[in-house]
């Protein structure tokens, strides 16, 4: 088929590759011109791993192209794909649509024959009715239907996802739409993904339902995890001791710093709004919006009290500024809270990403950044783990705790045995683990403390 997308972002430039890479015709519009210059020369603007090969291989075969120019695109294609941002509106939180109803004005201005206008922005429910509002005042006599395709992909993975997604929902009420919408996910569901049609509204509502699902599910562990280190118990043993069990399933349960990226916060927000403004309000999504904002002043204590109640002056080494791994992207990181409370407690911040460091130092004034996890731990009282990128992983403690000033490693995703940094020397504080150093001090619970410690010395 022959497709159109709009907005080289994420989604965007991924779907497009996708689809390119599995056989149809695509070209990817943005607005943004130096952004479509550097496509055109292979260069990204994201970083995600295997994107540019797979750019540069469907380009070599001239099945995928980029441009400015939206209106010919769209009117030489049968399906055209809306995958501009919809961040929260600054005021009410509400999913800013201002982009996509531009988009949709511009598709009415261009369409010549039956065209498939397909949301595969996140977008509130209704906003399809919208959509095809505005398309059919521009022009009523043109022929299309709009359906709604979310898109379920992660950032750091969003290949992999996008080609082997464990859904594909498409929501529509139009019959030829739909069976177009089939014909273009061929290739996929012959692999084996199961094709979810429903209607439009449900196809927008289950994005924002599955977003804020998952979002629960981290926001519960990381309670369970404070709870653990109350009790004494280890959160990474209760989260495998629950997700074992089929009904609960073993994803989204490491507990870490909070969630961030540039869907969950801003997607529970608007279903917060949404369901709100129906009279229907989500008292779960509310409460997990605000444990997880309140969560990121729990991870700073937690820094504060490891260093001994204070980091006045003190040289903090910070591993991973991204809101996860394998991604550039800085949106609703954890460390845009921690770094500046940090700093405003009198720390001296030295800090080093893998890929974020770039979009980091403008958000993220009075940071250095190093060249290294090793050049940022030099001399430093403390280094903080906040994103558990691999090449962390495989970090040599005994070099790490060399490098140190003070042996102390806050390890904010768990990434690290306990065992393996102390017997580096490290003094070492997780997440939820209840034997560690920081935990034991609390006396509310002694004599299971007590107990806990007794069973595992036996053990
Ligand atoms: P993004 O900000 O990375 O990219 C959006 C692109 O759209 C930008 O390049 C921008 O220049 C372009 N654009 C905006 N207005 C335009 C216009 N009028 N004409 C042409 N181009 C225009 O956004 P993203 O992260 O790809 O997210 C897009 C949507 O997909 C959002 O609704 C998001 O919630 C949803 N989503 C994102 C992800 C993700 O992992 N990032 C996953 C699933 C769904
Ligand atoms: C998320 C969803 O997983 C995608 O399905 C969805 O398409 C996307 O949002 C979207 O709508 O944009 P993404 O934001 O790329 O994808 O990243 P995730 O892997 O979901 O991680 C989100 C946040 O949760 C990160 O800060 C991550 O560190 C945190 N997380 C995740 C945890 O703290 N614990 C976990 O077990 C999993």
């Amino acid at each position: 088929m022959n497709i159109t997308i709009i907005g080289a972002g994420y989604v965007g430039l991924v779907t497009g590759a996708c689809l390119a890479g599995s056989g149809h015709q695509v070209t990817v519009v943005d607005r943004d011109h130096a952004r479509i210059a550097a496509l055109k020369r292979g260069v990204m603007p994201i970083y995600e791993t295997g994107l540019e090969a797979l750019v540069a291989e469907t380009v070599a075969a001239g099945r995928l192209a980029f441009t400015t120019a939206l209106a010919p695109a769209v009117a030489a294609c049968q399906a055209v794909f809306i995958c501009v941002g919809t961040p929260p509106r600054p005021d009410d939180g509400h999913a800013d649509l201002s982009s996509v109803y531009a988009v949709a004005a511009e598709i009415a201005g261009a369409l010549d024959h039956f065209t498939l206008v397909v949301t595969k922005s996140t977008v509130p429910v209704g906003t399809g009715d919208e959509v095809e509002a505005i398309i059919r005042d521009i022009r009523p006599e043109a022929r299309f239907a709009v359906v709604s395709n979310p898109e379920f992909l992660r950032e750091g993975v969003a290949i992999a996802d996008f080609m082997r997604p464990d859904r594909i929902v498409v929501g529509g009420e139009d019959g030829e739409a739909l069976s177009l919408m089939a014909e273009l996910y061929l290739p996929l569901t012959e692999a084996g993904a199961p094709l979810v049609s429903v209607n439009r509204r449900t196809a927008e509502l289950i994005k924002y339902a599955a977003n804020c699902f998952l979002a629960l599910k981290i926001t519960y562990i990381n309670e369970i995890a404070n709870l653990c280190e109350e009790v004494g118990a280890d959160v990474e043993h209760v989260s495998r001791g629950i997700g074992l069990d089929s009904r609960i399933g073993a994803k989204f349960l490491k507990a870490g710093p909070g969630f961030g990226g540039s869907c969950f916060p801003k997607d529970m927000l608007a279903l917060m709004k949404t369901a709100q403004d129906h009279g229907m309000p989500l008292r779960s999504v509310e409460t997990a919006v605000a444990v997880n904002d309140a969560r990121k002043g729990e991870m700073v204590r937690k820094i504060i009290r490891a260093a001994g109640g204070s980091v006045q002056g003190k040289t903090v080494a910070v591993l991973g500024l991204t809101f996860k791994p394998d991604t550039d992207d800085m949106r609703s990181a954890a460390s845009l809270v921690i770094l500046p409370r940090l700093i405003k407690a009198g720390a001296h911040i030295r800090a080093y990403d893998p890929a974020g460091m770039a979009h980091a130092a403008p958000l993220l004034p009075g940071v250095a950044m190093a060249e290294s996890a090793l050049a940022a731990a030099r001399d430093a009282d403390l280094v903080v783990l906040i994103t558990e990128w691999a090449e962390f992983r495989t970090l040599d403690l005994d070099q790490l705790r060399a490098t140190l000033k003070t042996p102390l490693l806050v390890d904010l995703r768990n990434l690290f045995d306990p065992a393996a940094a102390e017997q580096a020397g490290l003094r070492y504080v997780s997440v939820g683990r209840g034997a560690s150093p920081e935990a034991m001090p609390l006396t509310g619970h002694q004599p299971f403390a007590a107990m806990q410690q007794g069973l595992l010395a036996v053990s």
